[in-house]
């Protein structure tokens, strides 16, 4: 079975649940009007394809004073002078189509370098089955990058929320919650759907957030973390 990979899509969905509302990052479908306002109210914001995934295609817009604009993607970044030059821009790079414009969350960090969190949430084949946490792990961005990977080798979550200082188990505990909240709301729209890779952030504030929920997520992590517990009761949930 494959659902259709769309964070406009999903977003909406997760919307719906009041609970989860308050969880998801301002989010708009990427025009001339919708970027603008989010500038007013955000000084960075990041856009992003709608069927995208291994943070491709990401580019990251900043503001620097009350007109310019730093646009940040992968390997180059630009100034725009001002919103006219900004707008001329997306009008040229083709990104309307299918594209989301997000406000910039502003992800906590260990050592300068942000990270964010991979929670897997599985049920078990029927119709009473309940939706569990059966891994997760943390993504680490490359130094000098705002988009978490894991080529730089997944690391437990606890261990990253500790060497971030920015929180222990409860924090984990509530951010699994949280997953587990909106893998329910998923199902209940996709009833065949039956494993969630959620990205979670957790920001400075320590405030939770949902990034996206993949439906086919990457399973390797799993097999490079020493604790190889996790890949197993992942597996065994797939199976049953
Ligand atoms: N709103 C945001 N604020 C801060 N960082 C973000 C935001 N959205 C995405 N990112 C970073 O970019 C990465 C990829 O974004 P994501 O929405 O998961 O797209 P992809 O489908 O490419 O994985 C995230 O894991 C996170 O590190
Ligand atoms: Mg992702």
């Amino acid at each position: 079975m494959l659902i259709e990979k769309d964070k406009w899509l999903q977003y909406g969905i997760l919307r719906h649940e009041p609970s989860l509302a308050v969880r998801l990052p301002e989010t708009q479908l990427l025009e001339k009007n919708t970027l603008t306002k989010m500038l007013l109210q955000y000084q960075s914001v990041v856009l992003k394809p709608r069927d995208g995934s291994y943070g491709r295609d990401i580019v990251f817009i900043r503001r620097n004073d009350a007109k310019a604009y730093r646009i940040q993607n992968e390997n180059n970044t630009v100034t725009m002078r001002d919103t006219d030059q900004l707008l001329e821009w997306l009008e040229q790079t083709n990104k309307s189509d299918g594209y989301i414009v997000q406000k910039l969350l502003q992800l906590a960090q260990i050592k300068h370098r942000p990270f964010d969190i991979r929670i897997m949430v599985q049920r078990k084949k029927g119709p009473s089955s309940t939706w569990n946490v059966t891994g997760s792990y943390a993504k680490v961005a490359a130094r000098g990058y705002q988009v978490t990977n894991v080529n730089n080798r997944p690391i437990p979550v606890l261990k990253a929320l500790k060497l971030a200082r920015i929180g222990d188990r409860r924090l984990l505990v509530k951010a699994e919650q949280v997953a587990r909240l909106a893998a329910i709301r998923l199902g209940e729209h996709y009833p065949m759907l039956r494993q969630v890779g959620f990205d979670i952030a957790v920001d400075k504030k320590r405030r939770i957030w949902i990034i996206e929920g993949n439906y086919q997520p990457d399973l390797r992590p799993f097999r490079l973390m020493k604790d190889s517990s996790m890949h197993r009761r992942i597996l065994w949930y797939k199976k049953n």
